[in-house]
C-alpha cells in the first residue's frame, strides 16, 4: 500500500475541473420535491409563514403560480397538505371531493401533467384535536378506527389524479389499509410512497404553525419514533414494505442520515428524505443574521442527505436548489 509522499490525496482537489470531474454525488433537480400548504376556498390568498421565510400558506390560484416557478427550475415533485375550512372530530374534510388537495391535484395535472403530484395522507391538519387519528372516548389515538378514514382519504386523492399518496401518520398496517382501498377502487398504479420511519420530531415546529397541526393535547410520541431508534426504523420500513409500500421515506433528513443509509443499504428500495421545516428554518435564520451562506449550506445540506443515500429529497428549497443547479452549480465551486 503506497503512502505519503507518493500518495498526495490533494492532486485531485487542486482545480475546479478536476473536482468536478472526480465528483462522487450528484443532485438532480428532478429527484427534489417541493412541499406546499394550500388553503381550500375561493378567495385568492397568499400568507407568509413567520418561521419558514419564503414559504406561505396559499389559495389553489397562488399554489399553481409557486408550482409554475418549480417546474421552470426543473423540480421533479410536488408534495400537497391541505388546510381545511373547518375542523372536526374526524377530520372529515381530509377527503371532501372539493377540499384544498384535491382542488390542487386536478389543476396541477390539468397545467402541469410533467410534475409529480405527491399527496399527504393524514388526519392532523383536518382534525379539531390536531393529532393524526380519530380519538377513542378516552382520548387515545386509536390506530384500528383511523385505517379505514386514511384509505378513503387515499383514494379520494388518487381520483382527483393524485400520482403518488404519502401516508404520514404512522399507525400501524395503514400501508395494508390504503393499498387494499386503492387497488378497490380501481387505482392499481398508483404508488405509495410511506413515511415508513417518522421520527417524533422538534423539528416539525415551524410546519404546524404551516399547516395549523399542533395536538391540542398531548404529543405525538404514541405514534411517531423515538429519535434513538434505529433497528427500530429498519423494522418499520420492511413491515411498509410488506405491506405495498413502492417507496419508503425516512423523516427528517439531516439528523438521521444514518437511518437514510441504512434503510437504502439494507432494502435497496426507492428511499425519500425529508429535509423538515425546522431544518429549512435553522438555515434561514442563520442566513438571515449573516452566520451562514445560505446557498451553500443548502446545496450542501442536500448533497449531504443524497449522498447518504436518499434518491429523493423532499426540500422547502427545491426551487432555489434547482434553480442553482440549472445555473450550473458545481459544488459551490
Ligand atoms: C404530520 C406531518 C408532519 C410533517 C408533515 N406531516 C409532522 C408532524 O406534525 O408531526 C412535518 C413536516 C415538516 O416539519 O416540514 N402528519
Ligand atoms: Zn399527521
Amino acid at each position: 500500500m503506497p503512502t505519503f509522499p507518493t500518495l498526495r490525496p490533494r492532486r485531485l482537489r487542486r482545480s475546479a475541473p478536476l473536482r468536478r470531474l472526480v465528483r462522487e454525488t450528484h443532485l438532480d433537480p428532478g429527484q427534489l420535491v417541493l412541499p406546499v400548504f394550500v388553503r381550500s376556498g375561493d378567495a385568492e390568498s397568499r400568507q407568509p409563514v413567520a418561521s419558514m421565510p419564503g414559504v406561505a400558506q396559499t389559495s389553489v390560484d397562488e399554489m399553481l403560480r409557486d408550482a409554475a416557478a418549480a417546474v421552470e427550475a426543473g423540480v421533479g415533485g410536488i408534495l400537497l397538505f391541505g388546510i381545511p375550512t373547518a375542523k372536526d372530530a374526524v377530520g372529515s374534510e381530509a377527503w371532501d371531493e372539493v377540499g384544498a388537495v384535491q382542488q390542487s391535484a386536478r389543476a396541477l395535472k390539468r397545467e402541469f401533467p410533467e410534475l409529480v403530484v405527491i399527496t399527504d395522507v393524514c388526519m392532523c391538519e383536518y382534525t379539531d384535536h390536531g393529532h393524526c387519528g380519530v380519538l377513542t372516548p378516552s382520548g387515545a389515538v386509536d390506530n384500528d378506527g383511523t385505517l379505514a378514514l386514511l384509505a378513503r382519504v387515499a383514494v379520494s386523492h388518487a381520483a382527483a389524479g393524485a400520482d403518488i399518496v404519502a401516508p404520514s401518520d404512522m399507525m400501524d398496517g395503514r400501508v395494508r389499509a390504503v393499498r387494499e382501498a386503492l387497488d378497490g377502487a380501481g387505482y392499481t398504479d398508483t404508488p405509495i410512497l410511506s413515511y415508513a420511519a417518522k421520527y417524533a420530531s422538534a423539528y416539525y415546529g415551524p410546519f404546524r404553525d404551516a399547516a395549523e397541526s399542533t395536538p391540542r393535547s398531548g404529543d405525538r410520541r404514541g405514534y411517531q419514533m423515538d429519535p434513538a431508534n434505529g433497528d427500530e426504523a429498519l423494522r418499520e420500513v420492511t413491515l411498509d414494505i410488506e405491506e405495498g409500500a413502492d417507496a419508503v421515506m425516512v423523516k427528517p433528513a439531516g439528523p438521521y442520515l444514518d437511518i437514510v443509509h441504512r434503510v437504502k443499504a439494507t432494502t435497496g428500495y426507492p428511499v425519500a428524505a425529508y429535509q423538515v421545516s425546522g431544518e429549512y428554518a435553522m438555515i434561514c435564520a442563520a442566513a438571515e443574521r449573516g452566520w451562514l451562506d445560505r446557498d451553500r449550506v443548502m446545496m450542501e445540506s442536500l448533497t449531504g442527505i443524497r449522498r447518504a443515500g436518499a434518491d429523493v429529497i423532499v426540500t422547502y428549497f427545491a426551487t432555489a436548489a434547482a434553480r442553482l443547479l440549472d445555473g450550473g452549480w458545481g459544488g459551490g465551486d
